[in-house]
């Protein structure tokens, strides 16, 4: 009978802890979110710029293989991006997004989208463009504007 009692408190126990742990885990994460969230979009958003700088630094040089490492490395990170604008994220923490991001948000992921199969297209061209900046504005600048002038606050 005691060593019953024993077994059974064991497994209270554990059961006790797998809850407290799992209510633990969700509620930080809940309280981290939306910084979070914004904070990292950002961070993603700054690296890409730098990111495209290489790009056109190494492009300019003729340093293809370097470039178009970056290109990819764009490319995916405007597909993280997509998921980071979920709806409690539209305003607080400095945030520059503007509220049509979430009136337009099938129009919003469409630009992102179209961003980032662009700097794919933009590895199979560059290296034979016959004006090397002028395709670099076509595929990589030109989606940065076209993006902010309508999502983006001025800033
Ligand atoms: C599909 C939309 C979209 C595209 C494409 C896009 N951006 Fe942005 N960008 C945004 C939005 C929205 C913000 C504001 C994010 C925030 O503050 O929460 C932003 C913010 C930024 C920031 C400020 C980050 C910070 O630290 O606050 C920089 C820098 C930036 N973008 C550069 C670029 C560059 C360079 C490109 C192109 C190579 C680009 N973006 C492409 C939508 C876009």
């Amino acid at each position: 009978m005691h060593n019953l009692f024993n077994h059974i408190k064991k497994y209270i126990k554990i059961i006790l802890f797998s809850i407290l742990s799992v209510f633990f885990v969700s509620s930080s994460n809940a309280e981290l979110t939306v910084e979070d969230i914004i904070k990292s979009r950002q961070a993603l958003f700054s690296k890409n710029y730098s990111t495209a700088k290489r790009v056109q630094a190494f492009s300019s040089k003729g340093d293809f293989e370097k470039a178009k490492k970056l290109m990819i490395e764009m490319s995916e990170n405007y597909k993280v991006l997509i998921d980071l604008f979920p709806e409690n994220t539209q305003e607080g923490f400095d945030t520059e997004a503007l509220l049509t991001i979430w009136d337009e948000k099938d129009d919003f992921n469409a630009l992102m989208q179209k961003a980032s199969d662009d700097m794919i297209k933009l590895t199979s061209v560059i290296e034979d463009a016959e004006d090397i900046r002028g395709t670099l504005k076509q595929f990589m600048w030109s989606n940065c504007k076209a993006c902010h002038s309508r999502y983006r606050e001025e800033h």
